[in-house]
Order: C-alpha cells, then structure tokens, then sequence
C-alpha cells in the first residue's frame, strides 16, 4: 500500500502493432481502477511502462535505448525523493525478460503480454520491494480479466477504436517472432467481443476495427449453435446501433474464407479496405517462409476477393532480402506488385530474429542490396498508392470524422478506404459521417468539401473501379 490518496501519474509508451496500442489502453483501465491516471509527460509519472515490439532488431533495440534515458530520469527523481517505477511490457518482455532484468537494473517490473491481469498486484510487489518478471502463457483469460475501460475513458479516446477478438499466432513462418512472444492462437469468445463492441457504441465509438495477429483465423461458438468464422462474428456486431463502420487486421491469406469474402459484398457496415499481407513474390521464398502459399494461390484470392467487391483497397506487407533471396525472386516481388496494384503497402528490410528458424540459413542478402531492393520497392508502391488516391479526387465518398485537423476550422477524418481526408467543417460534426466532394491531393491526404451531411449511417456508394 502507499498510504497516500494521491494520486498516481502512469506514463506508458505504446512500440509495434495495433494490438500493442490496445493492450496498452486496456493497462491504463487496469491502473485506473487501482488509482493511476494516465500522463503525456514522462517526466511527471510515477510509472513508465514501455510496451515493447520484438518483430525487428531496431525495434527491441529502441527499448534498450529508451531504458538508458529512463535510468537518467529515476536517478534525478530519487535525488528529489521521489521513487519512479520502471516496467517493460510487451513483446521483447516476453522474449527477453531475464535479459532484460540483466542488462538493464533500472527496471522494476517485466511483464509479457499475457500477463497483464496481474499487472496492479506485481505493483504491490515493486512497491514491496520486489523485482518482478512475469512470462506466463495464459491467454485465455487475459481479456476476460482486465477491467473495462469506464465510458469517460472511451469517450476520451475517439469516435474509432481497436477490439482484440484474436490473439497469438499458429503459422510459424520462420522470420517471425510473434508465435513465440504470443503464443498459440486464441479466440475470445462471442459474448465477450459482442458486450466489448456494445460498450464501445454506447460511448460514442462509430469504427471498430477488430483485431488479431491472425484475425480472420478467428473462429467461435455462435449465437445460433453454429460453429462461427470472421465473416458471421462481422455480421453480427453490424447489428449494433451505432457501430457504423467495421474493419479487421491483420487476415492471412489462407483463413480468408467464403463468408468473409461474401460479408465484403453483403455487410454495408465492413469497409472496402483490407490489409492482406504477402510477403513476397517469389515461390521459393515464400516456401521458405513457411508462408503456406504459392504467389499464384494469392493472385487468385485477390481475384475472388476483387469479384466479390470491386472497388476494395488492398494492402500487404513485404520482406526484402530474406535470406537466400536472388534478383530473379526480388523480382517476382515486383511483378506481383505490379499485378496486385496496392492502395498502400508495408516494407521491411529482413531482420533475422533470435529463435526463428531463418535466423540461421545461409544466403544472407546484402546490406546495400536490402536497401536497393527496398528502395525500389517502396518507390513502386509509393506510385500505386499515389495513383490509386489519385482516382478518388472528382468522387464523392463517406467521411467519419475523427478529431480537429491542424489548421483552426479543419477537420481531419477517413473515407471508406482508410484514406486520411481534411476539409473545413465545425467540430461538432466530429463522431458523424459526411458526404464529401475530394478536390484535391496532397502528401498524406486528401482535401475535400463538404456534400450533404448524410447522418450516421454510411451509404457505401462509391463505385469508383479499384485500380489495376
Ligand atoms: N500477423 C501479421 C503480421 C505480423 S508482423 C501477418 O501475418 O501478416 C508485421 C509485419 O512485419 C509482417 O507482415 C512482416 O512483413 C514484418 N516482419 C515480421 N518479421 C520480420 C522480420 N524478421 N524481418 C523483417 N520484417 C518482419
Ligand atoms: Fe508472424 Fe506469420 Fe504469424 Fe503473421 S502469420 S504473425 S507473419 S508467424
Ligand atoms: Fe511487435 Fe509483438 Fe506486435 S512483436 S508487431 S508488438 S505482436
């Protein structure tokens, strides 16, 4: 105990994916409930939690970095009698939290992602004197056992919100850390997400996007006795008052099924938007990154998917220089590209990561023949994403507004296809979506002004071709 009613300041750093961003917000509500308030500024917290990313070495790297600093900080604040606690969640907790308690003693507290349940009693632990580093697997109840956020937390947090329905990855492709920082796959139950989503709605939430390492391999026992994939779990949660937008990520090519493909047709609500990663183009590579498909197999479920909706966007991540990796398979990696025609696109240097089983094959690639190869791929998707925002200036398309833009005046909000879109627009319309005329393009968005306010409930009715 502390003994004091003060209260107490958390600071967390949010490093990797969107499930991070979620976990971390779940963590707050956690410490909400034990008498923390969250903080922009580090230097007023009593507690800085870092909630890591192990995917590339940068990224693990960066915490080390990042823990140098915090040293600094706990070392003058203890000089003003002030006592900091210092923990590290997150996926490099789970995959170093003995070496991280070795390497870096201003830490208090390690706690992997599975683990965040326990996250207020371990505080008691520090505050008792303890060092504590909590590694254990128990996803099942990780969700089920974290507070909820409160509706003036939800509120705080925007008009769009993340909702974890999948955890934990069984597809072992061999560069990838995630099936060793989270675990095996585990589905949250129906009930659960349904009354996660409700409360979101209630609070003023208008875009969900679920989430998962592999979220559409998700799957549970639905409300009809039947056993329920993505594409039902989808249709359901459409039924929630004003949950007027749904998207998910990230699917792997091989779990999207019939019904999910067929909700992009038949759902309103589930946006024409859907990061599909590939990885590669090559057979050879893509056979020794265990990805489970041939480029073929990807072209043709893209065609599906594309027959099924014409107009959707899609996006994919990429590894450049995997090892064993030639100019002919780089090159195969452009074709698809090329034939794929993305509306954005990830791309990553290959990062070999302890315990995987690329870390150790011959055929390392060229740290100057990386970057080429990235530089170029990079430039192409830059065109096609371009090109493909481009299309949509002379369209009329649905806007959510999510927060003011930069400029006084300016509202800054997403279309259909994830695009950023800012016009001029009173605050007050923030939460609502809006019909808007896109009238230009600039960097990173597009401009447009306001059409008719169309209320809450999208009309999906852009029938602009997907580019090709
Ligand atoms: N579950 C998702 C993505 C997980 S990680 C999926 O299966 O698509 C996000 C992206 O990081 C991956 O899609 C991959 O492109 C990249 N990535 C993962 N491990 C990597 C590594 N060792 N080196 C470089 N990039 C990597
Ligand atoms: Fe990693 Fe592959 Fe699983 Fe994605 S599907 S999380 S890349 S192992
Ligand atoms: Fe990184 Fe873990 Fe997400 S390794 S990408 S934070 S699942």
């Amino acid at each position: 105990m502390t003994g004091t009613q003060e209260k107490k300041r958390v600071f967390i750093k949010t490093y990797g994916c969107q499930m991070n961003v979620y976990d971390s917000d779940r963590m707050a509500d956690a410490l909400a409930s034990d008498g923390y308030e969250a903080t922009d500024k580090v230097d007023d917290a009593d507690l800085v939690l870092l909630n890591t990313c192990h995917i590339r070495e940068k990224a693990a790297e960066k915490v080390y970095s990042e823990l140098g600093r915090l040293r600094v900080m706990k070392e003058e604040a203890a000089r003003s009698g002030r006592a900091v606690t210092i923990g590290v969640t997150g996926c490099v907790a789970q995959a170093e939290g003995a070496e991280i308690a070795r390497r870096a003693p201003v830490v208090d507290l390690v706690v992997g992602p599975q683990s965040y349940q326990h996250l207020p009693q371990l505080l008691r632990d520090v505050a008792g004197g303890k060092r504590a580093v909590e590694t254990e697997f128990a996803l099942a109840e990780k969700f089920e056992r974290l507070p909820a956020a409160t509706r003036e937390r939800t509120r705080a947090r925007g008009v769009t919100a993340f909702l974890t329905i999948q955890e934990g990855c069984d597809k072992f492709c061999t560069f990838c850390v995630v099936p060793y920082t989270r675990g095996a796959e585990v589905s949250r139950p129906v009930a659960r997400i349904v009354e996660e989503a409700q409360r979101l709605a209630d609070a003023g939430v208008r875009e969900v996007t679920l989430l998962g390492q592999n979220v559409n391999a998700w799957h549970g026992a639905g409300t009809d006795g039947r056993e329920w994939g993505l594409g039902e779990l989808l249709f359901r949660l459409a039924e929630i008052p004003g949950l007027d937008r749904l998207r998910y990520t990230t699917s792997h090519p091989r779990d999207m099924d019939d019904a999910l493909i067929a909700a992009h047709r038949d759902l309103p609500a589930l946006m024409p938007y859907l990061h599909l990663p590939v990885q590669a183009g090559s057979d050879r590579i893509l056979t020794a990154m265990n990805r489970k498909h041939k480029a073929d197999d990807y072209l043709r479920l893209v065609d599906r998917i594309r027959a099924t909706r014409s107009d959707i966007a899609l996006s994919s991540d990429f590894i450049v220089g995997f090892p064993g990796e030639t100019d002919e398979d780089f090159e195969a990696t452009m074709r698809l590209v090329e034939t794929v025609g993305y509306a954005a696109a990830y791309s990553f240097k290959y990062s070999a990561r302890p315990g995987t089983p690329a870390a150790g094959r011959d055929g390392h690639v060229d740290e100057r023949v990386m970057s080429e190869r990235l530089q170029r791929l990079q430039a192409l998707i830059l065109d096609q994403q371009t090109a493909f925002n481009r299309s949509r200036v002379g369209t009329e398309m649905d806007v959510l507004f999510e927060k003011a833009g930069r400029r006084p005046g300016q509202l800054m909000g997403r279309s259909p296809y994830l695009q950023a879109v800012l016009v001029d627009g009173d605050e007050s319309r923030i939460g609502t979506i809006g019909r808007v005329s896109i009238t230009g393009l600039g960097s990173n968005s597009l401009f447009g002004t306001l059409a008719e306010p169309v209320g809450r409930t999208a009309a999906i009715s852009s029938t602009v071709e997907a580019i090709t």
